[in-house]
Formats: C-alpha cells, sequence, structure tokens
C-alpha cells in the first residue's frame, strides 16, 4: 500500500497509507484529517482540499487541469505547487508523495 506523507495546518507531519485506486483527497480524510474539508466530495466544485505539493514531486503529480485551475485562482493561498487533492489519483508511483493542507480561505 503506498505511503503519503501529510503535513497538518499546525506543521504537523504524519506518514499514512491509502489504497491505490483512491484519490490523495480520499487518503487524507480517511486518515482522520478533518481540517480537509473536501464540502463536494471530490466533483472538483468546492476547493476545501486545496494541498500544496512538495517541489520535488511536482514533476510527477503533473500541474492542474484547466476545471481545477479556475477553482484555485479564487484562493488568497494558491502556489505553484496548489493542486486539489481530489483530483489527484493516488497510485504505486506515488509512493512516499509528500504534500501539505493549505491554509483555510
Ligand atoms: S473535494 Fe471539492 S474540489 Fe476537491
Amino acid at each position: 500500500m503506498p505511503t503519503l506523507i501529510v503535513t497538518d495546518r499546525k506543521g504537523n507531519e504524519k506518514t499514512v497509507t491509502g489504497d491505490a485506486g483512491l484519490s490523495v483527497m480520499e487518503v487524507i480524510r480517511d486518515n482522520g484529517f478533518d481540517e480537509l474539508l473536501a464540502l463536494c466530495g471530490g466533483s472538483c466544485s468546492c476547493a476545501t482540499c486545496h494541498v500544496h505539493v512538495d517541489a520535488a514531486w511536482m514533476p510527477k503529480v503533473g500541474s492542474a487541469h484547466e476545471d481545477e485551475a479556475d477553482l484555485l485562482d479564487s484562493s488568497d493561498h494558491r502556489t505553484a505547487q496548489s493542486r486539489l487533492s481530489c483530483q489527484i489519483p493516488f497510485t504505486d508511483e506515488l509512493d512516499g508523495l509528500k504534500v501539505t493542507i493549505a491554509p483555510e480561505d
């Protein structure tokens, strides 16, 4: 099972595991990070699953697609590493991925 390293809004880092095939949002949520609201349930319409992907992982994760980028534009905390975690499929290739939950807008 691939691992995911999540830093919460207080700066605490935690390594969790999740099934490949879930989204990164689902893995974060299923591991009890309730500060990641994911209000729309993963349909790319709320932007409350915003994370910052570790810079070293950006080439593998890739940048936001157009709809996602439009939503991220509404965040004051958008950076070049911003992604909506519901739009990142969690795969074995992403074993060890590091993300930080973005500050609340
Ligand atoms: S959960 Fe709503 S956009 Fe990701």
